[in-house]
């Protein structure tokens, strides 16, 4: 089955083809990253418009270079929530008029669930990888969610814990651009982190009062900003390299020490880790969380860093399951919505 993917909730028009809901065809990221570093962060108006300027040759292009016409398409997957709700509609209406004019399904698919799926196109039990299947847990970091959840099939999610501020990739974006860093600053966070010293700046460990699994990233972010005015009072500056180091060891620490706890949990007896979102390209999270798997006898999966950001094919992925899953549900309902903020 042959799925024409479409994903615009946030600064990249992306379009995919996705079979089986393994198999890469095509991938097309239009990035608008350029554009909203002139304002130091996302501008939502802009990135509509922007997607709505693009989505036409993206989807063009993930045609044409996954081989196919639209009539080779058996259906249309969207990101349709949580995201910018003008971005989103930009996709919802784009992939409703295409599922109107060719009379194909349409399958709605939530942001967060597709970046798990994205695991499903690299660990997809060829070239060498292994096939990755439910259950598991996965832990979700990107720039708008941090959440832990219980895979326990391709369509039923169990949310562990979750960020009661900040997520991770909002933190890293935040305190990059007050050290002077462009937007988005995470990768350019995760590169500077490799010179400095993390233990050059202390960070407070932050726990939430009876939610263990829970995270809380506001209280780091207020440490760095204390960090940078008390230095900035008395004249010193901040070197970014070790901010960078000690910022992301804090975020790192904050993230292992829950894991850490999942694994004694002996009622989620976790043997499979899948990390997931923006974050998850983030070269000290991965290796920390690959030690803390080995040290417990999981296995730690993560997808190639192409996959990390958002992307349609992990919209792809999700939507296949969706659909084989929920044959029952109304795929040509064209009432369909955009959501900016959703529960699983
Ligand atoms: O998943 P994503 O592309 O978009 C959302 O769904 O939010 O995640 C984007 C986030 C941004 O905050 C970006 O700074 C962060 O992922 N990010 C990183 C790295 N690469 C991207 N954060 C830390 N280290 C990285 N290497
Ligand atoms: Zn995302």
């Amino acid at each position: 089955m042959k799925i024409l993917a479409i994903e615009s909730s946030c600064d990249e028009t992306c379009a995919a083809v996705v079979e089986d809901g393994r198999r890469i065809l095509s991938n097309i990221v239009a990035s608008q990253i350029e554009t909203h570093a002139l304002y130091g962060g996302v501008v939502p108006e802009i990135a509509s418009r922007a997607h709505s300027e693009a989505i036409s040759w993206v989807t063009e292009k993930a045609l044409f270079e996954a081989n196919c016409t639209l009539s080779d398409i058996d259906a249309i997957a969207v990101t349709n929530e949580p995201g910018l709700i003008g971005a989103l509609l930009v996709g919802v209406n784009f992939a409703k008029t295409l599922a109107y004019g060719c009379k194909k399904p349409l399958i709605p698919v939530h942001h967060i669930k597709g970046h798990i799926a994205a695991n499903y196109a690299h660990f997809n039990g060829k070239d060498g990888n292994e096939l990755l299947e439910p259950p598991f847990i996965s832990l979700v970091v990107s720039g708008g969610h941090t959440s832990l959840v219980k895979v326990n099939s391709y369509t039923d999610f169990e949310v562990i814990g979750s960020t009661r501020d900040d997520a991770a990739g909002e933190s890293f974006d935040k305190v990059a651009r007050m050290i002077g860093l462009p937007y988005p600053g995470g990768a350019k966070m995760d590169a500077a982190a490799k010179a400095g010293n993390p233990k050059a700046f202390a960070f407070p460990d932050t726990k939430v009062k009876n939610c263990p699994y829970d995270f809380s990233f506001s209280g780091l972010k207020t440490s760095a900003v204390n960090i940078i005015h008390n230095a900035a009072q008395k004249g010193e500056p901040v070197d970014v390299n070790d901010m960078s180091a000690s910022f992301t060891a804090a975020v790192v620490n904050a993230i292992i020490s829950r894991i850490e706890l999942l694994f004694k949990n002996e009622d989620l007896a976790c043997t499979k880790l899948v990390l997931a979102g923006g974050v998850a390209a983030n070269s000290h999270l991965r290796n920390a969380l690959e030690d803390t798997c080995k040290k417990h006898g999981a296995k730690f999966y993560c997808p190639p860093l192409n996959l990390c950001g958002d992307n349609a094919v992990m919209i792809g992925c999700q939507g296949y399951y969706e659909y084989i899953s929920l044959k029952d549900k109304d795929f040509f309902n064209l009432s369909l919505n955009a959501y900016a903020s959703s529960e699983f």
